[in-house]
């Protein structure tokens, strides 16, 4: 993808520092959580499978997961979503929102059922592609430790669940090959934005550390 190099810079910085590592984890614990939520709200009981019952716990338990493990690092001070215990979280969930939106709007000329179930379908595509991208490049960061091995688990099942929805988004939409195109692009320039957003906040930090230590 495009802006891995810019990526990895900016997590070798974050990685280097406790305090911001700990907002970087709990900032992909409330974007998982919001995945979590999302699935949860959108999804009408009488249309629910197993299928999606069991992504949304999973994406619940990655959560809870990260989430641990930002207040192992950060403190019990992590303890919650609140902004100033996340990195850009209020770009991050925009990123997510304004996903959620465009493919929503994409399908609003079929019935409810199957307007949610699309958006769904490539909403968690998109997602989860990202996801592996990033918790990849995060992970090869981080050389052997426990957070290292915590996002090998991730990996592997945001993987399946990958696998699992682009099976469905085959069958479901006939159009999968140009739409997913389409949509790559909405996403990417949406991830385009938060990373803007990221470096502009990181490069914010460095003053104030240094400033700190002398
Ligand atoms: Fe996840
Ligand atoms: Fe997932």
């Amino acid at each position: 993808m495009p802006s891995d190099n810019c990526l990895e810079g900016l997590i070798s910085q974050i990685v280097a520092d406790p305090a911001l590592h700990a907002r970087w984890l709990n900032t992909f614990s409330y974007l998982e959580y919001v995945g979590f939520r999302k699935i949860v709200k959108s999804q009408r009981a009488e249309v629910l499978t197993a299928a999606i019952l069991g992504h949304a716990c999973e994406e619940g338990r990655h959560a809870l997961g990260l989430k641990k493990l930002a207040v192992k690092l950060g403190g019990a001070g992590f303890d919650s979503y609140a902004p100033q215990v996340l990195l850009c979280g209020e770009e991050a969930e925009a990123y997510f929102q304004d996903l959620d939106q465009s493919c929503d709007e994409a399908f609003a000329d079929r019935s409810a059922d199957e307007r949610v179930r699309l958006a769904y379908g490539y909403v968690t595509w998109l997602v989860e592609r990202r996801a592996l991208d990033v918790y990849g490049l995060y992970k090869d960061a981080l050389g052997d430790s426990e957070i290292a091995r915590k996002l090998g688990g991730l990996l592997a099942e945001e993987t399946k669940h990958l696998s699992d929805i682009e099976a469905l988004l085959q069958s479901a939409d006939p159009a999968f090959s140009t739409r997913s195109k389409e949509f790559e692009a909405v996403e990417n320039s949406l991830y385009v934005v938060f990373l803007a957003a990221l470096t502009k906040a990181l490069a914010q930090e460095s003053p104030v550390k240094v400033a700190v230590a002398s």
